[in-house]
């Protein structure tokens, strides 16, 4: 909670410019140049197509937010904060801040908020003119970036799902709405006799395609670009669900587990795997909740949340596993 001039707070609690300077700098591409060298005005002006005088003020501004530093006049550097900026991994600052990124319209998104609280359904089409699901199906560089960051969040759960859940001996492994098939390619690597079925839309298919082919994973999986509200493939043994229920509303999280429990018939089991809030990584502290309502629809839940989702759709909690910073495995059967 915030404390001090109640006016001062409300000002912290409302800037929308701080926000979008760092995120233009960034668009411009202003902290990799000045890393580089480039830390003259005229020449950052230059390197990154800006007007030289608007430019100027953007990085005082900046400045004095502790950002970039104007190390004599119109020279400039980089703050611990501002190196930060250059990172431009799946998950780095650089990326996720860059405006003409897959990312930035996700946090935009925000601005459809007033839509999302008042009909309770997602606000990005009311921002950017369709859902955010035909969004990257229409665009192939948002669906990559998407996948990008699916899969950096992949690399650390990925294989904790391999390690905590006893997988059989030899069986066969749905992961529905598994993406681009990071996590799927994890568990075939680390369970050598399970074979994977993978459900997805089209593109994260077609790319989990050429992941399975380059690590010689081919011949174990079976790729369907398909629609998880639509009858799955039956007779796996686990029918996987991996952050994916979040995006939806109940009734489509319902929709999807009914799928599952269908498919996987009396002995097959469902294993919903989250991160689930826990302190202080609860809805109230952290944006995430509202990111879901606007970005998707979607919602934050708990493991009794879940329980009565699956309880829904038929199916009885069987046991659970912890992972580490509140992943969780639940098993449903
Ligand atoms: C948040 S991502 C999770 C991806 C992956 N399971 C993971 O753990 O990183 C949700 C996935 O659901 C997929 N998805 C959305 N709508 C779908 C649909 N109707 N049918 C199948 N997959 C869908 C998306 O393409 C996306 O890959």
């Amino acid at each position: 909670m915030l404390s001090g001039d109640p006016a001062a707070r409300l000002d912290l609690l409302t800037d929308l410019a701080t926000p979008l300077a760092v995120r233009t700098a960034v668009t411009l591409r202003v902290p990799e140049k000045v890393a580089g060298g480039t830390t003259k005005l005229d020449d950052l002006a230059t390197a990154c197509a800006a007007d030289r005088d608007a430019l100027g003020r953007l990085l005082r501004y900046l400045a004095h937010r502790g950002v970039f530093v104007e190390v004599s006049p119109d020279v400039f550097g980089l703050t611990e904060v501002g190196e930060l900026l250059c990172d431009r991994s799946a998950g780095g600052y650089g990326t996720r801040l860059d405006l003409d990124g897959l990312a930035a319209r996700l946090d935009l998104a925000v601005l459809g908020l007033p839509h999302a609280v008042r009909s309770g359904g997602p606000g990005y089409a009311a921002v950017h003119g369709r859902e955010l699901w035909a969004d990257l199906d229409a665009t192939p560089e948002f669906r990559a970036h998407f996948d990008e960051l699916m899969e950096s969040l992949q690399r650390t759960t990925a294989p904790e799902v391999a390690a905590r859940y006893p997988w059989p001996e030899i069986g066969t492994v749905a992961d529905v709405g598994g993406g681009s098939g990071a996590l799927l390619a994890e568990l075939l690597t680390a369970h050598p006799h399970l074979r994977g079925i993978l459900v997805d839309r089209a593109e994260p298919v077609a790319t989990a395609a050429r992941r399975f082919a380059d690590r010689g994973l081919a011949d174990r999986v079976e790729l369907v670009a398909g629609d998880f509200f639509q009858p799955l493939p039956p007779g796996a043994d686990v029918y996987l669900i991996s952050r994916a229920l979040t995006d939806w509303n109940d009734g489509d999280a319902t929709a999807i587990l009914r799928r599952c429990a269908e498919a996987a018939g009396p002995d097959g089991r469902i294993l919903i795997v989250e991160v689930l809030p826990t302190e202080p990584h609860v809805p109230h502290l952290s944006s995430y909740d509202l990111r879901m309502l606007v970005e998707v629809g979607g919602r934050e839940r708990g493991l009794d949340d879940y329980v009565v989702l699956a309880a829904a759709a038929g199916l009885a909690p069987r046991r659970n596993f912890r992972g580490a910073a509140g992943l969780t495995l639940m098993e449903f059967g």
